[in-house]
């Protein structure tokens, strides 16, 4: 499994591809399409969210995982149905085309959280939790994949929920040096 791959706009993966070695993953749900959405993820991302959610618990952080794993198709009706209800512009600089996702790869999800038992729908970026995930997840193998800032280089806009798991190595590099996954396969290639 490369945990390193670049998925974007640009890079898009075939119709046809599902990572290996996914595992169910049981997270109370906030939001879905529909019933038939199987939530998966790779084995050694759904283990480091795992310590990393135990950690964010020590703090009174009650973090889960919303939408993970996600079919080429059934990206392809998320694009649709937001292009639908919303204007283009706004579809394409929030949701990945099909095959542009990094959901697909298995190594991405976006993070809800609870308060006093109720699951928060709207999320904001100085939110506790948020602040707790952007300054630790790194330590567990997670990047913010969608940084403020950034958004002309990952063609997305500020997405504080959506992480991505890297392996603990880049994803502190990453971290220290401020720079997202697009300006690190930029500086391999140029290497
Ligand atoms: N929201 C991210 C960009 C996705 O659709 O994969
Ligand atoms: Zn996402």
């Amino acid at each position: 499994m490369d945990y390193e791959i670049l998925v974007n706009k640009e890079n898009i993966l075939s119709k046809d591809y599902i990572p290996e070695e996914m595992v169910e993953i049981r997270e109370p749900m906030g939001s879905k399409i529909d019933n038939n959405y199987t939530n998966k993820l790779v084995k050694e991302v759904y283990a480091n969210f795992k310590i990393m959610q135990k950690e964010a618990l020590k703090q009174g952080y009650e973090i889960f995982i919303d939408s993970s794993f996600r079919s080429y198709e059934y990206q392809e009706r998320v694009f649709n149905e937001t292009v639908k209800e919303k204007e283009i512009d706004h579809a394409t600089k929030y949701v990945a085309p099909p095959g542009g996702s990094e959901h697909q790869t298995g190594l991405a999800f976006d993070i809800i959280y609870r308060r006093n038992g109720k699951m928060l729908e709207e999320q904001d970026e100085s939110d506790l939790e948020i602040q707790w995930l952007f300054n630790n997840s790194y330590k567990y193998g997670f990047i913010l994949r969608y940084p403020k800032g950034k958004e002309e280089i990952t063609g997305f806009n500020f997405e504080p929920w959506h992480y991505r798991y890297v392996g603990i190595e880049l994803a502190k590099k990453l971290y220290d040096e401020e720079k997202t996954l697009e300006e690190y396969h930029l500086k391999k290639k140029t290497r």
